[in-house]
């Protein structure tokens, strides 16, 4: 009997009437301003040989790929970029073709995204590449390209942020640490979460390279995060300091042609293996990731036997698709609103037939910062922490059934979530800003700024074993409960060791007392609850706190006001 004859699998969907005309109309506007610039058409096939995609650099995590085999037995892989194979291409079927070449696409793209996440996993993405010139010229073209194509979609509300992948990478080649060490610190660089930098390189010497790679996430804004970085840079490498030039001669370059929506960002280390110098990525209002990526690869080709500088970006098309819809959206709202106040009945609501999203300037963005917040355990802490700063807190201390409040005054709403929604919330960028724990975080997973351990909240991850048993005695495979299946999947994997994990929802306490299990991996705060079911700690895993959490695209676009919040919170845990 057929199941699943009626559904499609998780991270695709159906386009239907308005949802692919904002999508065509997207294509069209990118594909006039990239011919219209001398971009020529390219299309790669939808699967190509898993080898292409990972040929010496591992440039995409091998579970993100969907896979095939073929009637020969041999990998096939879904394509999960453009770039990669529009390298293939020009590397085979244009090899000795004058240079530069001038390139386009318009493709779908695949990759799996974790499940229940509310993530596309097939994306319809165009994009540019220029092949064959490695100059500023070739750098600004491609920059100006990624900013009209944004613009012209009508996106007025975007932002670009600049980095130099070079500095990331110099930096690591003088630290020595491992190489697991050096991927640690890509991810903690990666989501700002400077309290976790700092700690990790608490166990390096205190170089000059180390004070460096703590600060650079925290290097990220206008001309003054430039000028900071100056001061900082000053005495090092000289390399660092002609990378820096760089960025500024490229900011300037913008500036002048009034392309000035662009701010820096030296922790912007994305897709290290993949690009060499300048990297960049694009944000708009209405989508809480990036919907723009690109920079330059020179040694991509390297790959495929050939030595060409390139650049490029990605556009994701169906964010820009649903930013128009979004708009449509708020043109109709506003159109009902005006024939209510103008009492002109029914007929009115409709919109101008000739309305073009495209070409209708305006934004729908939320002006105000949303916090969402961790219902329970953490909650009062929080309160206590926002009235300290000086916040009217009277909503929430009166809040009822409601989940939805509002901070008086302060152009602030607050939302009460159970923890795990705090970050699929933020992800999503629904919500600005998130407090969170530790161990939700560790759990979870998800992409996000990590930029505050807020000190309270603190409790510890443990593994924890009836009173008067030898867990590791025995060759039987032993049980553990737990709510937290991630965390201890990754803690026994790290000592080698087989467990079979079982999934708890809560009191997990009780799973050894009915010998369901033979211990547990969960929080430990004050340990009585361990003490009244007859466990003790057996091994402490690691310390976990509440954490402010910031989506990547609010983070850029309402830069001042999180970093007024940031500041405020820092300076009340100081005092
Ligand atoms: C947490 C945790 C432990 C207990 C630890 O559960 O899972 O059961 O608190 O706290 P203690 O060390 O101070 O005794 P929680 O209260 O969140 O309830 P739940 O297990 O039902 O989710």
């Amino acid at each position: 009997m057929k199941k699943y004859d009626r559904i499609t699998p998780e991270g695709t969907k159906d386009l239907m009437f308005q949802e692919c005309e904002a999508q065509r109309k997207v294509i069209e506007t990118l594909r006039e301003g990239f011919e219209g610039k001398g971009y020529c058409e390219v299309i790669t096939p939808g699967f190509e040989f898993y080898d292409v995609f990972s040929s010496n650099s591992m440039y995409f995590p091998q579970e993100s790929i969907y896979k095939m085999i073929d009637d020969k037995g041999r990998i096939l892989a879904m394509r999960p970029d453009s770039t990669i194979p529009i390298a293939r291409l020009t590397s085979t079927k244009l090899k000795g073709h004058a240079l530069p070449i001038r390139l386009y696409y318009a493709q779908r793209i695949y990759r799996q995204q974790p499940a229940l996440r509310g993530k596309s996993s097939e994306i319809m993405q165009m994009g540019i590449e220029l092949v064959g010139l490695s100059s500023f010229e070739s750098d600004m073209e491609i920059l100006t390209a990624g900013m009209e194509a944004l613009s012209s979609c009508c996106v007025d509300d975007y932002r670009i942020e600049l980095g130099h992948i070079g500095i990331y990478k110099l930096l690591m080649e003088n630290l020595n640490a491992t190489l697991e060490q050096k991927e640690t610190i890509h991810s903690l660089i990666a989501s700002k979460n400077y309290a976790g930098l700092s700690d990790i390189l608490e166990a390096f010497p205190e170089t000059h390279t180390v004070a460096l790679l703590k600060e650079l996430p925290r290097l990220f804004g206008g001309k003054e995060a430039l000028d900071k970085a100056r001061e900082l840079f000053n005495g090092y490498d000289k390399k660092l300091l002609d990378m820096l030039s760089y960025l500024e001669r490229i900011l300037q370059g913008l500036v002048e042609r009034d392309l000035d929506k662009v701010m820096i960002d030296f922790g912007l280390v994305h897709q290290a293996e993949y690009y060499s110098s300048l990297i960049f990525r694009g944000y708009i209002s209405t989508a809480g990731e990036s919907v723009l990526s690109g920079g330059r690869y020179d040694e991509l080709f390297k790959d495929f036997g050939e030595s060409l500088p390139a650049t490029g970006f990605g556009i994701n098309v169906d964010q820009l698709a649903i930013s128009q819809l979004k708009r449509i959206d708020a043109a109709e709202k506003t159109g009902r609103e005006a024939a209510r106040e103008e009492n002109k009945g029914p007929g009115s609501e409709k919109i101008d037939p000739e309305y073009n999203p495209i070409a209708e300037k305006g934004t729908t963005a939320r002006s105000n910062i949303r916090i969402a917040l961790t219902k329970g355990r953490l909650e009062n802490d929080i309160v206590n922490l926002f009235e300290s700063i000086g916040y009217d807190c009277s909503n929430l201390n009166q809040k009822g059934r409601k989940l939805l409040l509002s901070i008086p005054d302060k152009n602030i709403d607050v939302v009460l979530a159970k923890a795990a929604d705090v970050i699929t919330y933020v992800e999503h960028g629904v919500c600005d800003v998130g407090v969170v724990g530790k161990d939700t975080i560790m759990e979870g997973g998800g992409t996000f700024y990590e930029v505050l351990d807020l000190g309270f909240g603190k409790c510890k991850f443990a593994l924890a074993v009836p009173e008067g048993t030898d867990f590791y005695n025995g060759y039987s495979t032993k049980r553990i409960a737990t709510k937290y299946p991630k965390v201890a999947g990754y803690y026994f994997e790290s000592k080698g060791m087989d467990v079979q994990v079982i999934k708890i929802e809560g009191s997990v306490e009780l799973a050894p007392l009915l010998s369901l299990a033979d211990g547990i991996v969960d929080i430990v705060e004050t340990g009585s609850t361990l003490k009244a079911n007859g466990l003790k700690v057996l091994e402490e895993i690691r310390n976990i706190s509440a954490r402010l959490i910031v989506n990547e695209a609010s983070m850029k676009l309402k830069k001042t006001e999180i970093d007024k919040l940031i500041s405020d919170i820092q300076e009340k845990m100081k005092g």
